[in-house]
């Protein structure tokens, strides 16, 4: 057979893309089944207090307005796992915004006028939304997001720090920051008897069907979620959320399939964020800059309806070969919204601070910040002491460095001027764990020389059916062309979410095997094929979860050319370029995407990303696309991602690493210091938005 050699790691083009260009591929919103109602939310008005009265009437007298649901009226549900999920069952208002009622309507027009005519009262109470270093109701976790001990300590570190001739001693500031998919939320739900059949805007099925089945009381296989297209998530979408419990609810309470999409308005209040996280850094080093201490304290916010506590001090637990080692979290819960994942929580706001740091120590000792890295490269991971599956920063500093240009800078901040703007460059590392889950997988050998290959993956717009593809031709030693790949289907089998980076190692695994399965099943077999296949499963419950006695991550390392305009104060980066060792590329057209994506999110990280927590209403003030600014076109400039290979046989069958997290791990920094090194100025808050920066 011919060209399957190279198939692992081609450029192979998304096979949905045709669909998704031509407007035919549905959302989760767009299955308009017969007698669909829709759905738009009532949102609390007060920030903490509960329902005193609903005056449904005005609502109800409206043209198309179906039903008007609130705790007083709605289906009781289960307790869920997620208590941001125990919607319209009790008076109850943990934060603004939090949904009090649902209008359905025959239209989206009369659900939407439906909601603005609801009267609700409330008995308001008084609230707290602001997050300050020595917040009195501020405790260490039991532990933060991920599981990671909120805590750990290695040597003396304040020992070593007052010892140590070179000192950095700094806060950062990272703002809640919110996912914003180009999708909002949404999902349409219709009940057969006590059949529930979903479409829902996820970054998973399986954990939207457990959730449904728990909160309704069902068995799972009387539940089907299909997730066939979504326009992204970064993490929003890693649990399920409101629209999909309320669309099933209204189903059930009307009897009608009914769609629930969230306005974009709402979705910064019910779908998560990036929690805020203040910093406090203290770097130790010898005048040579090798660390003696490092230092890295976080505290953070989450809601009074759960606690999520951003695990921003563990990348520090990775990076560099400290004498002694101290990192912590605190938290402290407000009455905001819920946070939750948004693309590499943790090592996204704590390698902002920590690579922020790093360039400070860099540029106190007069030491090349490349070259301060270098000499701080452990043997083994720091915090744990296991060594490393494989680790190439030192090569993706250097490659990154040969490439930029690097050192023809000259390290002198503010030397390099054209007219009103300075030109500084910057450089920072990036990090990112291998994490990865069980799976079921089948493949099945068909008659016509065909494969079907069927796997619960979800493809949130990285390419997964693509990749998936590839990897199960490459396992049986056939053309691409020649995989039919079916994913997104909660009746597949068991999948976990596209998340963490993880989903093409989880679900690239048990398609491996149950390929591999299969070829062994037809080296067996003589004769024709029966008219259904030959059939191979797979179920990586037993391989994927093993404990490693090795330290896996992704590394990477991020340069950045900014210019500042000392006229108007605006910060416009002209040059990123990243360089990634994440163990195999499986296919280079959607890794580039990853990264590049990854990066340019980062790039909206550094200079216009801001969500404000209003101490008077106690919400999210930026609540659209106008205000919440992402990154467009004219603001991203040449993005260059790169990667070196890496050859590591402790990771998968197929050596890769995830690719989804780590472009926006380390690429604010990198801006930031480039900025720095235009203007000779720190600034320690992110965003650098002009009124900072004049
Ligand atoms: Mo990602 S924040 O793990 O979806």
């Amino acid at each position: 057979m011919t060209g399957t050699e190279t198939v692992l790691g081609a450029p192979a083009e998304r096979r949905e893309g045709r669909e998704k260009v031509t407007g035919t591929a549905r959302y989760a919103a767009e299955f308009d089944v017969p007698g669909r109602a829709q759905g738009w939310p009532v949102p609390a008005a007060v920030a903490r207090g509960r329902v005193t009265g609903v005056d449904a009437a005005p609502a109800l007298a409206l043209p198309g307005v179906v039903a008007v649901l609130t705790h007083e009226n709605a289906p009781r549900l289960a307790d869920p796992e997620d208590p941001t999920l125990a919607l319209l069952q009790s008076p109850h208002v943990p934060h603004r915004g939090w949904f009090v009622g649902l209008v359905v309507g025959e239209t989206l027009e009369a659900a939407r006028a439906g909601a603005a005519a609801v009267r609700v009262t409330y008995e308001a109470e008084d609230f707290d939304v602001t997050l300050t270093a020595d917040h009195p109701g501020a405790y260490v976790p039991d532990s933060a997001n991920g599981g990671f001990p909120a805590v750990t300590e290695h040597g003396d570190p304040d020992a070593a720090y007052a010892s140590s001739p070179a000192r950095v001693d700094v806060e950062y500031r990272v703002p809640p920051l919110h996912n914003h998919p180009m999708e909002p939320h949404a999902s349409t739900a219709w009940w057969e008897g006590d059949r529930l059949t979903v479409h829902s805007s996820s970054q998973g099925t399986t954990a939207v069907r457990a959730e449904l089945a728990r909160v309704f009381e069902l068995p799972e296989d009387r539940i089907t979620v299909f997730a066939e297209h979504v326009g992204g998530g970064f993490g929003s979408k890693g649990t399920p959320r409101p629209d999909v419990v309320l669309a099933a609810t209204a189903a059930r309470a009307t009897g009608r399939p009914v769609t629930v999409a969230l306005p974009r308005r709402f979705l910064p209040t019910v779908v998560g964020h990036r929690a805020p996280t203040l910093h406090r850094l203290r770097l130790g080093a010898d005048a040579d800059g090798r660390i003696a201490s490092l230092t890295h304290e976080v505290t953070t916010h989450t809601s009074r309806v759960k606690e999520f506590v951003e695990q921003a001090a563990v990348p520090a637990r990775v990076m560099y070969a400290a004498g002694a080692l101290r990192t912590a979290h605190r938290v402290a819960p407000l009455d905001v919204p819920t946070p939750s994942w948004m693309r590499a929580p943790g090592e996204c706001p704590g390698m902002y601070a920590l690579e922020s740091a790093m360039d400070e120590l860099a540029t106190g000792l007069g030491i090349d910040p490349v070259e301060l890295r270098i000499r701080n490269e452990p043997e083994t991971e720091p915090d744990s002491g296991k060594p490393f599956s494989s680790r190439h920063l030192v090569e993706c500093l250097r490659e990154g460095a040969r490439r930029f240009g690097w050192q023809e800078r000259d390290p002198r901040p503010g030397a390099r001027a054209a007219g009103p703007l300075l030109i500084g460059s910057g450089v920072a590392a990036a990090t990112y764990p291998v994490l990865v889950s069980p799976c079921a997988a089948s493949a099945r050998a068909l008659p016509d020389g065909g494969f079907l290959v069927r796997v619960n993956a979800t493809d949130i717009g990285t390419g997964a059916r693509t990749v998936c593809a590839q990897i199960a031709a490459d396992a049986l030693g056939v053309p691409l062309e020649r995989v039919r790949i079916e994913v997104a289907d909660s009746g597949i089998g068991f999948a976990p979410m596209a998340g963490g980076s993880s989903g093409t190692a989880s679900w690239g695994w048990a398609v491996h095997e149950a390929c591999a399965r299969l070829v062994a099943r037809l080296a067996e077999h003589s004769g024709p094929l029966p008219d259904d296949g030959v059939l191979a499963e797979a179920d990586t419950s037993g391989t994927a979860d093993a404990e490693s006695p090795y330290a896996r991550h992704a590394f990477g390392a991020h340069f950045a050319e900014v210019t500042v305009d000392t006229v108007t104060g605006e910060v416009r980066v002209t040059r990123l370029l990243g360089v990634f060792a994440a163990g195999r590329i499986l296919n280079a057209r959607t890794a580039r995407s990853q990264f590049v994506g990854g990066m340019t999110m980062g790039l909206g990280m550094a200079l216009t990303e801001d969500s404000t927590v209003d101490p008077a209403f106690g919400d999210f003030t930026e609540s659209d696309l106008a205000s919440y600014h992402v990154p467009a076109h004219a603001d991203v400039p040449s993005v260059e991602a790169y990667w070196v290979d890496e050859d590591d046989a402790h990771l998968n069958p197929m050596g890769s690493k995830g690719i989804g997290e780590i472009g926006i791990v380390g690429s604010a920094a990198a801006v930031g210091n480039a900025v720095h090194h235009a203007t000779g100025i720190r600034f320690r808050e992110l965003p650098l938005t002009p009124d900072r920066v004049l």
